[in-house]
């Protein structure tokens, strides 16, 4: 019998959000004894480069205390012919109890999934779905404002190619935020649009309504693949520099999932900004991460528990 596994956010209720970044709040106060996994043995199998999240699992899994094996992708013998399946049924049969897998290809970790006796977490999987940087972002929000629900957010930049935004967009609107999408069309289909998710062209003009702006990634090689006709033409119109920032609400915040392409979609201003959160989203990851192992493995703890 299959493991609970998280995949997307849309394997989660919102209770279940809820809930996790409330048990990952009170992380951020009072750490967790080294004990939530202890004798609960969690591979990270990373096929595509990360820092972020990939130094952000490895840490939450040290602090709930659990055996932590890394195999990097020149070493799995899936490079040699074995299949996902193979992988998977093997790692189970040493005891791993857990699979954190990052990989280029979309789907990877739900064949995974479909194979292993134990909880897959997707840390990324091509341009399909990044459910935990999702989850540490609302738990930005949520520290900021409060709460989630009713908040406008924005995001802007290449959207068609993103995973944090397919996740995000699914956390949002589970949360009950209006989620603004922004970007050209070759970035940004009409399609994207549904309940509660609007497309603007039009970036200064939608500055002053936002609580919030979350920044995405311009890949260069979307110049070379004809999607963008310059990064000048993007920056012109999509760029975040100092006279936007002006344009914001006071009391609204910047955030970026990183890496960040200083120059392309935001300029040095942004660093400067009170309002840029960009640190406490990557602070966040850490108990993000404990949470959903614990509440994968364990599952729901009634006093948010400590062990
Ligand atoms: N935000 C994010 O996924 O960063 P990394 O690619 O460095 O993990």
């Amino acid at each position: 019998m299959p493991g609970r596994s998280l995949l997307d956010l849309d394997d989660l209720t919102s209770s279940e959000i809820q809930y996790l970044l409330e048990y990952a709040r009170r992380f951020h106060d009072d750490p967790p004894p080294r004990t939530l996994l202890r004798d609960v043995t969690v591979v990270n199998l990373f096929f595509e480069a990360s820092t972020r999240t990939f130094t952000s699992f490895a840490i939450a899994e040290a602090r709930v205390g659990a055996d932590v094996v890394a195999l990097p992708p020149g070493s799995s013998s899936l490079g040699k012919g074995e299949t996902i399946a193979d992988t998977a049924i093997t790692l189970a049969a040493m005891g791993v109890r857990a699979i954190v897998t990052r990989h280029p290809e979309s789907g990877f970790p739900y064949r995974l999934a479909e194979s292993f006796d134990g909880h897959v977490i997707n840390a990324g999987d091509g341009r399909h779905a990044h459910p935990t940087q999702a989850l540490l972002d609302l738990l930005t929000l949520q520290e900021e404002f409060g709460k989630v629900a009713g908040l406008r957010v924005g995001l802007v930049g290449d959207i068609v190619h993103s995973r944090v935004a397919r996740s995000n967009i699914l956390g949002l609107r589970a949360l009950g935020a209006e989620v603004t999408l922004i970007g050209p069309h070759t970035l940004l289909p009409e399609a994207m649009a549904r309940d509660g998710v609007r497309i603007v062209r039009d970036f200064d003009a939608v500055l002053p309504e936002l609580d919030a702006l979350m920044l995405l990634r311009i890949q260069r090689e979307r110049i070379a693949s004809a999607v963008l006709p310059s990064l000048e033409d993007y920056a012109r119109n999509y760029r975040l520099d100092a006279r936007r920032l002006r344009l914001l609400a006071p009391h609204a915040i910047v955030m970026h999932p990183g890496p960040y392409n200083r120059g392309v979609e935001l300029t040095d201003d942004v660093f400067a900004f009170s309002g840029w959160r960009y640190a406490q989203q990557v602070s966040h990851g850490v108990y993000v991460r404990m949470a959903v192992l614990d509440f994968l493995v364990n599952g729901v703890r009634e006093t948010a528990g400590r062990g």
